[in-house]
């Protein structure tokens, strides 16, 4: 992996320290950046899946970005498709990880609205090393919130945490974004989806974008990074390019959001 940008690496040869690269301007501060990979025409997934899309070089950007996150949060329809499982890093990665001063896994936080969650999954019932957290609102169903509540009773290292509902019965982006901090999650990496995506946008809560593009086009039918309800009309949030990485025909983009807080 080579760099382009801040500072081109000296040789078509050098290879680029990929945690260091994401680590710059993060670590401290810290703050909500978003992950996602796209084909060059801009598709979210191929067969339904963020799988197609990945290549060698988008698997070391992704690892990377987990290794400097302190909780990763997803939608729950990406925690069901892509099977997400509990935290429990390999000791290569909770030695990097400790070294950046971090915990030695990430939580893993999923959202969702209606709790129709698959509470048998063992992103529930086997977290042990880092917690999993349910992130829902205040309209959701009481008897799947009591579901949730007898088993975090059960299994030590799930927590659910419960923000705002708009009127719309979407979680409240921002309310959630500053439980996570008083919980002392600082380091917020969003892996999506597109719905999740969009609310985070909306809610002016996104300070960057890590953005792979994998030299391919997925064609027709693939839906796009950004999903969900129509932002306001306030005008549509810059980025700025502050890395760019390259291997193998792919980029790895590295985007900070003008408008972010
Ligand atoms: N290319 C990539 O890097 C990438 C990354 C991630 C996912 N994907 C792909 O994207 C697809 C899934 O897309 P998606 O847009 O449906 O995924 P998503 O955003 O992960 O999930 C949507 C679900 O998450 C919950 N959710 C999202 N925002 C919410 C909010 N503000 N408040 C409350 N709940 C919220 C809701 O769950 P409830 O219905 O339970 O309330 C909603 O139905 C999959 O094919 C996946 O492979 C691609």
């Amino acid at each position: 992996m080579r760099a382009l940008l801040p500072a081109p690496s000296d040789t078509t040869t050098e290879q680029v320290d990929v945690h260091a690269h994401y680590a710059e301007g993060w670590v401290e501060p810290g703050g909500v950046r978003i992950n996602f990979v796209t084909s060059v025409d801009g598709a979210a997934s191929s067969a339904g899946l963020s799988r197609g899309l990945q290549t060698p070089g988008d698997n070391a950007v992704f690892a990377a970005l987990r290794d400097l996150a302190d909780v990763i949060l997803v939608g729950a329809s990406t925690a069901a498709a892509e099977n997400y499982r509990p935290s429990d890093p390999p000791e290569r990665r909770k030695v990097i990880r400790r070294a950046y001063g971090l915990a030695e896994a990430p939580a893993i936080a999923v959202m969702s609205s209606s709790l129709r969650l698959d509470l048998s999954a063992e992103l529930f019932t086997a977290a042990t090393v880092a917690p999993t957290l349910v992130i829902t609102g205040s309209s959701a169903p009481l008897s799947r919130r009591n579901d949730l509540i007898d088993l975090a009773g059960t299994t030590t290292r799930l927590q659910l945490i419960e923000a705002p509902s708009g009127s719309d019965g979407e979680v409240d982006f921002a309310a959630t974004v500053t439980s996570l901090r008083e919980l002392g999650y600082h380091r917020i990496l969003c892996e999506g989806g597109p719905r999740l995506f969009g609310a985070a946008v909306g809610a002016g809560c996104v300070d960057e974008l890590c953005l792979s593009v994998s030299p391919l086009l997925a064609g027709p039918g693939a839906g796009r990074i950004i999903g969900g309800k129509p932002w306001s009309d306030e005008p549509t949030p810059r980025l700025t390019l502050t890395g760019l990485l390259t291997e193998d025909d792919a980029l790895f983009c590295r985007y900070r959001v003008q408008n972010a807080a």
